[in-house]
């Protein structure tokens, strides 16, 4: 008797072939548990853990990992996007992943990211030239620069923009964005706040806000390749500025472009570039962030609002109307309390890391090529590291301004550790610290209509934040 169907010989060959992957990869499952994996769900992708995944978005990466947190401890592994993973909210265990950076783990980004940053962009590069931009970017930004450059950059920039804010109904979190972005763009490439500049925050906001977390689809109309266009209109902007300053190589500008290109060893042209743009993003997408998120937590805590407006009006009438000085920014301590307790809140969702080779801790193997998540969130809203950790709570900091540094270390990293501890921190406090004080020494605010906040892979208002702006007298 014949079959009631026939398979060709094609059929016949790739469903050999499909077992023999499912094969495959069963005996290095059963492999890897035999590493001692972290407890978990582990085996083939899992679909709901996707989909769980996903909607952090809405709910925040805590909201993901507090049930499985519940189930199986602190460090544990899942399968997200066909890929073995380890989600740590263990401080000490991420303190010890980013001590290894280059050593044992490497920083490791999703494809789409790679291409909108670029193949040079800070977190894509590793070793040699990731040491010496790292440098470059701590030498611009470090305290020296600060005190004698960037105070005063800084406080004329915010103040005259938050002049212009009063008695007008703003998007806060555009508005935030395009003036950090002016600053970053004045100091990397020495270009005044213009019509231009607008344009390009415009571009930014598509560069970043359709690239990243996207699928790679290069496609018209798809967010990735919106991304990509930016990302053209960017790089070609700074060739642009590259090209001016070597045919008027006798004009000296005070900007970050000029010193890289007068450096004896120059870079080439395609690293400066995404260099350039990478710190310009890195440069006012976080800080922004943080300074809408501070006024959100403001509008609804008075009693903090009210703390803030004592030191910052203190310090203000000392002052007289004159500029800020070092000493005002060291004093203002509650205003500090603040943007700690925001960063802690609304900072970093998480890191990613990919394991270099089999690596042993807690008693646990991480298999080479195992991506890990350091769930930053976790730590900080982890009830062992803050009493209440989702309240809102500036004078927390008072006690834990006394603690231990190793132990603040692990439990608050909102700027990363080790090799890639971020650079622009004392930049973004510093911007924070004196948007606040501006803000809250001449202005009142009301929010216009409630607005909801995505929580991840960075938080962002859904509607920008809008806000009507008052005189503070009224
Ligand atoms: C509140 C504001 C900011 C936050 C929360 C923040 C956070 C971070 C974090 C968590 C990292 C580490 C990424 C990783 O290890 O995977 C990082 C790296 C970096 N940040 Fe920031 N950042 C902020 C502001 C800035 C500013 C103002 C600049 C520059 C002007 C900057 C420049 C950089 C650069 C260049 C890196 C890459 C360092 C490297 O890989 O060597 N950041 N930032």
């Amino acid at each position: 008797m014949a079959f009631p169907f026939s398979l060709s010989f094609e059929c016949i060959l790739l469903l050999t072939l499909a077992s023999l992957v499912f094969l495959i990869a069963l005996i290095k499952l059963a492999g890897d548990d035999a590493k001692n994996l972290p407890p978990g769900r582990q085996g083939w992708p899992l679909v709901r853990e996707n989909i769980s995944f996903s909607a952090a978005p809405r709910h925040g990466l805590f909201h993901f990992l507090q049930p499985r947190i519940s189930k199986y401890g602190k460090i544990f592994t899942t399968h997200l996007f066909g890929k073995r993973t380890v989600i740590s909210a263990d401080a000490n265990f991420n303190k010890w992943v980013l001590q290894n950076e280059g050593k044992l783990f490497k920083a490791k980004f999703p494809k789409a990211f790679s291409e909108v940053f670029g193949k040079y962009g800070m977190l894509s590069i590793h070793g040699d030239l990731q040491r010496k931009l790292h440098g470059v970017a701590i030498n611009l930004l470090g305290q020296d620069k600060l005190k004698a450059h960037f105070l005063a950059e800084v406080e004329s920039m915010i103040r005259t923009r938050v002049h212009q804010w009063v008695g007008r109904e703003i998007l806060l979190q555009n508005e935030l964005r395009t003036m950090v972005l002016e600053l970053m763009v004045k100091q990397l490439l020495d270009i005044d706040p213009s019509e231009e500049v607008k344009v390009m925050a415009k571009e930014f906001r598509d560069f970043t806000s359709s690239g990243i977390g996207c699928l790679p689809i290069r496609f018209p109309g798809t967010r990735f390749y919106r991304a990509l266009k930016a990302r053209e209109a960017l790089v070609a902007r700074v060739k642009k500025e590259i090209k001016e300053r070597e045919e008027h190589s006798e004009v000296s500008r005070p900007d970050l472009l000029s010193r890289l290109l007068k450096e004896d060893s120059r870079l080439p042209e395609e690293v400066i570039v995404d260099f350039i743009l990478f710190l310009a993003h890195a440069g006012h997408h976080t800080s922004s962030r943080v300074m809408v998120f501070a006024v959100k937590h403001l509008t609804e805590d008075p009693a903090a609002l009210q703390k803030l407006r004592e030191e910052n009006d203190a310090i203000a009438k000392k002052r007289e109307g004159g500029k800020l000085t070092w000493e005002d920014y060291k004093s203002m301590q509650f205003t500090r309390w603040v943007v700690s307790e925001t960063l802690r809140l609304d900072g970093a969702s998480m890191l990613v890391r990919e394991a270099l080779e089999d690596v042993s801790a807690n008693n646990y193997v991480v298999p080479k090529g195992t991506s890990i998540i350091l769930a930053i969130d976790g730590v900080h809203k982890d009830k062992d590291n803050y009493i209440s950790p989702l309240a809102f709570n500036p004078w927390r900091w008072q006690s834990l301004d006394l603690k231990e540094k190793p132990l603040m270390d692990a439990i608050f990293t909102p700027f990363g550790g080790g090799a890639r501890l971020c650079p622009g921190a004392q930049l973004a406090q510093l911007e924070v610290s004196i948007f606040l004080h501006y803000l809250v020494t001449n202005c009142r605010w009301e929010k216009v209509k409630e607005d909801q906040a995505m929580r991840f892979p960075t938080p962002l208002f859904i509607h920008g934040f809008p806000v009507r702006v008052y005189p503070r007298e009224t």
